[in-house]
């Protein structure tokens, strides 16, 4: 009787199995097809458009047919994403870091599609991977952090013919250095073969003034001077000097930098234009940038002659540079900890592997994505945006301040004047330096717009509402690649004459345009009467007028892990850690309080280089 009723009971068991796998099964029944759908990632004007083919049982296959999201990061998420959702049969997936908008709008096209085949998105039940085993890796040097910094050091340290490892927390490679678009500053340059000087600046009043903020830097001051009255006496070629680059850097940093880092900086700066060239990436366009005495800010340009965005044209060079030289780059892998003997940095952990590493370079990038951290340096910071990439969380700086390394300067957080609020997307600096005005919501200008960031940020945050427009042309738009990307972004607003414009970002149809005839006069004489600006390009009157409405955001976190020259990392005691360096965005001393436009990218590449270097020669 009792095996009768176990027998019944099972029976019965199997049969509600068998009807909660029918109704499973029902759920997830798609309408055997192939089907296409769109939807808008981080471009406003072209969707992304994906592909796909379901059986009456599964998603099979995921492609997307067409994109045209930023290189580098949205193309990222069109190129890793669709295989992800065929192996969790899912529209739950890993967003990429960083590809955030790019992410959505493919899982949007996705859910768009499988609508199509009779299947809701949502109900579908997410396969897990299996979970990656643990893996333990040696190397001669292992590197934290595919950025430019990482890149550059994992390069170098190849090229000594070391094995190296890189782990990179994020699926993707560039960091915060793929949303740099400016360019790298460097000085004595063979690309510096122009006029460095626009005419109508004044190098004498600016060593003027320089003199009467930082007595302290006489010396370098009188070196300067010395080298301009020796150029004015037989002016060939251009001027510039390291000197002069250096000056600008400690007077842009209010002299808080460490002089010996700048030293480093500037003295290295023009061979490592030279060394990124030799390595495929050609930096040849010189041009102005905010707080720079001289057009010193290498860009590169596309093959119709139009400036281009700077990170997202090295980043993926560095990577494929990095790649064929043999450097192991092992993505989404979050190092928590680094590994210790005897007082010697021997390697580092993330949940999955361990590498066993003779030296380690730290270049995980500053920490202007982890509000909390911002905050809690700098209060009055809360609520504003951040032109970082969301991996950028300070990582590095806490686990290696874990094994007692020492922090300077972490309450030096920039902010940059021009970003759009909507997308906290970075408008560069540039678009200043090659002529745009910035306007308050009465359409007056209010600063010289090729100040330092902070001067530029402060005053903007002193105008009604707290934002700005920034006013280019169409002569603006025809010379740079930069702007017209802003403009598939949705990032602008046109007008066929300044009263449209005028009318549509709501300002005063007549102020705007005696604001515009104003700067075109100053522009002409080459004097700004009401804000000495020195560096005026050419006029803005080439119709239609374009404007995108910014505000600041917080942009570059100066401060960071206390390095030496050497690139090797300080503990609290002011003595080196056996067998760490670092570079980058997550050390601190080299621009002092306030970073000068172009000198993140020379920061990264210059000391990611002697960072690699050093790390390769001591991994004996
Ligand atoms: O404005 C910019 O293009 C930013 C450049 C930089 O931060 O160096």
């Amino acid at each position: 009787m009792k095996k009768l009723f176990v027998i019944a009971i099972a029976f019965l068991m199997s049969l509600s199995l068998v009807a909660c796998n029918t109704s499973t099964k029902k759920e997830i029944s798609f309408k055997a097809g192939t089907y296409t759908a769109e939807a808008f990632g981080f471009n406003k004007e072209t969707p992304i458009s994906v592909e796909v083919v379901t059986s009456d049982s599964a998603i099979e296959s995921v492609k997307v047919l067409s994109h045209k999201e930023t290189d580098g990061i949205g193309s990222v998420a069109a190129e890793k994403l669709p295989q992800q959702i065929v192996d969790t049969q899912s529209v739950d997936i890993d967003i990429i870091s960083g590809a955030t908008m790019s992410s959505e709008a493919i899982v949007e096209a996705v859910t768009l599609a499988l609508k199509q085949a009779g299947v809701d998105a949502k109900k579908l039940v997410k396969k897990e991977s299996n979970k990656k085993e643990a893996q333990v890796i040696d190397a001669d040097v292992l590197v934290i952090g595919a950025g430019g910094a990482g890149l550059s050091a994992a390069i170098e340290a190849a090229d000594a013919g070391k094995k190296v490892v890189i782990l990179e927390k994020t699926a993707i490679t560039g960091g915060n250095t793929t949303r740099s678009t400016g360019g790298m500053n460097a000085a004595k340059t063979v690309n510096q073969d122009q006029n460095t000087f626009e005419e109508g600046s004044s190098l004498e009043k600016k060593l003027e003034t320089a003199k009467e903020k930082y007595p302290e830097l006489s010396e370098l001051i009188a070196t300067v001077e010395k080298q301009y009255q020796d150029y004015l006496a037989n002016p060939q070629g251009y001027f510039d000097s390291t000197e002069l680059f250096m000056l600008d850097t400690l007077v842009g940093g209010k002299n808080v930098n460490n002089p010996e880092l700048v030293k480093v900086l500037v003295e290295n700066s023009a061979e490592t234009v030279e060394w990124l060239k030799a390595n495929g990436a050609d930096l040849s366009s010189v041009s102005s940038f905010g707080g720079a005495s001289v057009k010193r800010i290498h860009r590169p340009v596309n093959a119709e002659g139009k400036t281009i965005a700077v990170g997202s044209y090295l980043v993926p060079i560095l990577t494929e540079v990095a790649t064929k030289k043999g450097v192991e780059i092992i993505y989404d892998a979050q190092v928590t900890e680094l590994l210790v003997n005897e007082g010697v940095v021997v390697g580092a952990k993330s949940d999955t592997y361990t590498v066993n590493a003779k030296s380690v370079v730290i270049a995980t990038g500053g920490f202007g994505a982890n509000i909390e951290m911002v905050t809690k340096f700098k209060p009055e910071l809360k609520g504003f945006v951040t032109t970082n990439s969301p991996a950028i969380t300070g990582d590095g700086i806490v686990f290696a301040q874990a094994i007692g390394a020492n922090v300077v300067d972490m309450d030096q957080i920039q902010i940059h004047p021009t970003v759009e609020q909507n997308s906290s997307g970075l408008i560069t600096e540039g678009l200043r330096g090659d002529g745009a005005i910035l306007v308050n919501s009465e359409g007056k200008r209010f600063v010289d717009e090729v100040g330092t960031r902070d001067a530029v940020s402060a005053a903007e945050v002193a105008q009604p509402g707290g934002f700005a427009y920034l006013i280019i042309d169409q002569r603006m738009v025809d010379s740079s690649s930069v702007i017209a990307s802003y403009i598939s972004k949705g990032y602008t607003v046109t007008g066929e004459t300044l009263e449209d414009l005028a009318k549509v970002i709501e300002v005063d149809a007549e102020n705007l345009k005696a604001t515009l005839e104003t700067w075109n006069q100053a522009v002409e004489a080459k004097n700004d009467a009401e804000f000495n600006r020195t560096s005026f390009a050419e006029k803005l009157d080439t119709a239609p007028y374009y404007a995108i409405k910014v505000a600041p955001g917080v942009h570059h976190t100066m401060g960071g892990l206390q390095i030496n020259a050497n690139a090797e990392v300080l503990n609290t005691n002011g003595e080196v850690i056996k067998g760490l360096y670092a570079a980058g965005e997550v050390t601190g001393g080299v621009h002092g309080a306030n970073r000068l436009g172009g000198n993140a990218v020379a920061d990264i590449i210059v000391f990611g280089r002697i960072a690699g270097k050093n790390a390769a020669a001591s991994a004996k």
